[in-house]
Formats: structure tokens, C-alpha cells, sequence
């Protein structure tokens, strides 16, 4: 039987390997899935426009196309831009440059966008299908010129120790998610739901299962103890942990429902805000 060795590995280069399967495909998904989300969140993320609908211009609730959430400033005028009463800090600043979109979105993604980044998970597969540091296990990587070989993640990716920072903002931003998901049963002050309502609210539960199931929040919630049974205080610590690790197992399935999900939701309030789409509801 042949034996695969890491250096005969290393010696014959980039993708070679002795394996069988079909190991190229899960690199290729999440080069087409990751780079289209990608694509259209910066798409998305330009347009500063077409980001909110509602029944009539006044009265509570809408639906908030959820790259524009939280709304920190907003500038009146805009087409599809949500009434000026939904900005936390009020109208769009004057000190912006005139040559960047006025988009709500560019001023709130770097959370989400370094949450993700740095992810455990993510960082598994963007390694893999965008770097090829390697594209699979047992696979030859792309060679580094001047590489030291794997050095852990100093260097460079010393960033991905924002990991657990970005993790306290972006379970604020679940609690603004459920607060636009409330919002999306409204409409013109009626209470109602539609098909926005349910997207919304999809997005801010899947996006929850996501948060809640990383490995820093596993960590803080009870993984950092050494022992359970130590006091009443680790006892609950331990029930918590059981449950983030529940969410945790499941981490991978979230990440990639919830991006999906995410896309769809903003792409339907657009169109529904565009009136290239009608929203089916009860209102
Ligand atoms: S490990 Fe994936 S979000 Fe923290």
C-alpha cells in the first residue's frame, strides 16, 4: 500500500496527492459561495439606496434590508432610504466624503465583516479554496516563496485574534436584528406579517444559531472552567455550555444558512423597495 508522507507531499507541490476522492469540490464551493458573498455584500453595500419598504412613508414599522442594519445615520432623499426617525445618531453627517456612497451599510459592516472573517470556522475553509494553505488535507499547498512554513497565526494573522472582540459586538447586533424582525410585523402601525416579515425574522434567528454556537462564546459561556461540579455558579455554567454546544456542532450548517439566508433578505427588500417585486402580506 502507498504511504503518503508530508514530505513527499511537500516535495511534489501544489495539489498533489494520493487521494481518490472527490476533494476538489468542497474548496470549489466555497469559492463560488464565499466570493458571491462577497460580491454582492460590497454590491450591496455601495448602492446606499432601495434599503427600506413600507406601506406608507409614516407610522411604525418595515422591513430594514438587514446590510443596512443597524442604521447609525441616514440621509434624507434617498430613494428607499427608511424615515429619518429609525437613524440612531440622526442625519447623514456632514465630514463624509462626497465620494463615497452615503450608504448606512459601509458604516456598519466591518463588525460583521471581521466577525466572519475571523471565524474559526471560515478561516478553515477560506484557507483552503482562496489561499490553497492547503486546498485539502493531505493535498500539496501553494508554495510560498520566502515562506517559514506554518508559523501559527503570528505574522499577518495575528488579526484573527480579533476574533473574540468582534464576537461582543456581533451579539449586540442580534438583539438589533430581533428589534427589525419586531419592526417587520408592523406596517404603517398595523400589525401584520408578510413574506419580508419572515425573512427578517429568519435572518435574525439564524444569525443567532451562528453567534451563539462560536467557539469564543463556548468559551466565555463555561469551556474556560476546569471543573463543573466545583459550585452551583459552574454547575449552570455547565447547562449553558451543553447548549452553545449544541449551536457549536452545528457551526459550519449555521454559517452557511445564515449567509445565504442574509443575501436573500436583503436582496428581496430591495426588490420589494424597488417595486420590481410585489411583497405578499395581510396588510
Ligand atoms: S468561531 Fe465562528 S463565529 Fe466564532
Amino acid at each position: 500500500m502507498a504511504t503518503v508522507t508530508i514530505e513527499k507531499i511537500q516535495k511534489n507541490g501544489f495539489f498533489e496527492t494520493l487521494r481518490t476522492d472527490s476533494w476538489r469540490a468542497y474548496p470549489i464551493t466555497v469559492l463560488i459561495g464565499l466570493g458571491g458573498f462577497l460580491i454582492y455584500g460590497t454590491w450591496s453595500a455601495l448602492q446606499a439606496d432601495y434599503y427600506w419598504f413600507s406601506i406608507a412613508d409614516t407610522g411604525f414599522g418595515g422591513y430594514l434590508a438587514p446590510f443596512y442594519s443597524p442604521l447609525f445615520f441616514i440621509k434624507e432623499g434617498v430613494a428607499g432610504a427608511a424615515p429619518i426617525e429609525h437613524a440612531i445618531f440622526g442625519p447623514w453627517p456632514q465630514w463624509w466624503p462626497s465620494w463615497i456612497p452615503p450608504s448606512p451599510s459601509l458604516l456598519i459592516l466591518a463588525i460583521p465583516g471581521v466577525f466572519r472573517f475571523t471565524c474559526y470556522y471560515y478561516r478553515k475553509a477560506y484557507y483552503r479554496a482562496f489561499t490553497g494553505t492547503p486546498p485539502a488535507c493531505a493535498v500539496g499547498a501553494l508554495p510560498r516563496k520566502g515562506s517559514k512554513g506554518y508559523v501559527g497565526e503570528t505574522g499577518l494573522m495575528v488579526v484573527q485574534n480579533l476574533h473574540r472582540y468582534a464576537m461582543y459586538f456581533a451579539i449586540i447586533y442580534i438583539f438589533i436584528f430581533f428589534y427589525d424582525a419586531f419592526l417587520a410585523f408592523f406596517n404603517n402601525g398595523k400589525l401584520g406579517i408578510g413574506v419580508g416579515t419572515i425573512l427578517i425574522l429568519g435572518n435574525a434567528i439564524l444569525l443567532g444559531a451562528y453567534t451563539f454556537g462560536c467557539h469564543s462564546v463556548r468559551h466565555l459561556i463555561g469551556g474556560r472552567l476546569d471543573c463543573y461540579s466545583c459550585s452551583m455558579g459552574a454547575k449552570r455554567a455547565h447547562s449553558n455550555w451543553k447548549l452553545v454546544t449544541w449551536l457549536n456542532e452545528r457551526h459550519e450548517k449555521f454559517a452557511w444558512i445564515s449567509m445565504i439566508w442574509i443575501m436573500v433578505a436583503d436582496l428581496y427588500i430591495r426588490l420589494v423597495s424597488m417595486g420590481v417585486i410585489t411583497d405578499l402580506n395581510t396588510w
